[in-house]
């Protein structure tokens, strides 16, 4: 097939060529006696990502649900209740994880298009005199609805009550493309992973845990081999891994982290918030809306957009994947069919993000969604002429 496909999906996303060239490199000894020389400040590098000074950064080879395992392993017991919701495919995974590990888990449901309940989370707290929860979950972008979720609020909740139970946020969709403060916000473990805002193949679960965490580790009696940390500090901090570490990735990671450093971590944020606005414009142009319910749900790595009663939006992505070369993401699991979903986030820019619209705009008019050819499209570009700065300064 001529042209190249064309991946709008929330991850994997887009590597760009300099992460491709940092990975293609010739396999090398991960006991070499200069490979700390590449470690060390990778791992400093990325503390700077998670924006945290004390906390400390483990690299798995692994995805980021192995990423939710090292985090739930090393400092929760078996029979420890956690508070959590669930809004989504990926909220609700991470639930059922928790659950498998034995954890006393409160799920809380909340309506697919909203995210966590703040409020709620602050009264259950609040009527947790005896500090029984021990682990508050909070997935900071459901990748499934496209909805962000206020991670500052779940620690004020926290505060509120003086509650020390540790915070748990997944970033896996979030982290290197949407603002997440480690220290400031007090998580104290984020989770992500390397195929999102990292811009790498997948293949490494990224957990940050703060030094709150850290001590919980001594005793937490949930079983860990691949995951445990312990094995993790003693290598890591001479700059090698207890076991075989993708290199390839690794280097990647080191590019990835050079890319964003070069643009600026606020600037990386406020480029996906511009591109997001771009999309939302187009949707709303074609009638439709976002899942999220509200803006201030609104994500800014992925949109869902509902489909009208009667279409399935999954249709949509066969569809453009068949006649466009264009892939675009399902909806999953509760809003199965409900819903299309344009990831955009990673290597992203202006042009590269009116593909999306232009081909799910094609692909909705041969299916007869009642929708003005062009509408979307035009809608994104007069935003983005608006919002428009010059590259070279
Ligand atoms: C928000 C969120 N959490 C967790 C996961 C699971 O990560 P992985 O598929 O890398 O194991 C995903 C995957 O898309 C996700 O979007």
């Amino acid at each position: 097939m001529p042209g190249r496909n064309f991946l709008f999906i929330p991850g994997p996303t887009n590597v760009p060529r300099r992460i491709q060239n940092a990975m293609s490199v010739e396999q090398e000894d991960m006991r070499a006696m200069d490979l700390p020389d590449f470690t060390k400040p990778l791992y400093e590098d990325l503390k700077k990502i998670f924006k945290t000074k004390n906390g400390r950064i483990f690299i798995f080879p692994a995805s980021g649900t192995g990423g939710w395992e090292s985090a739930v392993s090393n400092t929760l017991s078996s029979g420890d209740k956690v508070l959590m919701s669930g809004f989504g495919h990926f909220s609700n995974l991470w639930i059922d994880l928790c659950q498998r590990w034995g954890l006393d888990v409160q799920a809380i449901e909340v309506d697919w298009g909203e995210g966590v309940p703040v409020e709620k989370y602050a009264e259950i707290l609040a009527a947790d005199k005896n500090h029984e929860i021990k682990g508050v979950f909070a997935t900071q972008n459901e990748t499934a609805t496209g909805v962000a979720s206020d991670i500052a609020g779940v620690r004020k909740a926290l505060d509120a009550c003086n509650h020390p139970a540790l915070l748990f946020v997944d970033g896996v969709s979030s982290v290197a493309s949407i603002d997440f403060r480690m220290d400031e916000w007090g998580v104290d473990l984020c989770v992500s992973g390397s195929q999102k805002g990292f811009m790498l193949p997948t293949g490494l679960g990224i957990v940050c845990a703060s030094e709150k965490a850290l001590a919980c580790r001594e005793n937490s009696n949930l079983p860990k081999t691949f995951f445990d940390w312990n094995d993790q500090i003693k290598t890591n901090d001479l700059g090698y891994f207890p076991y075989t570490p993708p290199m390839n990735l690794l280097r990647g990671l080191r590019e990835s982290v050079n890319i964003l450093n070069e643009e600026g971590l606020e600037n990386v944020f406020a480029r996906h918030n511009r591109i997001a606005s771009a999309v939302r414009a187009a949707v709303s142009a074609w009638g439709m809306t976002p899942i999220a319910k509200e803006e201030k749900w609104y994500s800014d790595t992925v949109t869902a957009v509902k489909v009208p009663e009667g279409f399935d939006g999954n249709e949509v992505v066969r569809h453009a994947y068949n006649y466009y070369n264009l892939a675009l993401s399902i909806s999953l699991a509760k809003i199965a069919g409900q819903a299309f979903r344009i990831g955009h986030l990673g290597d992203m820019n202006e042009l590269m993000i009116l593909t999306p619209i232009t081909g799910a705009e094609m692909a909705m008019k041969d299916l007869n969604y009642p929708i003005e050819l062009g509408s979307g499209v035009a809608a994104a570009q007069e935003y983005l002429r608006k919002t428009a700065t010059p590259k070279i300064k």
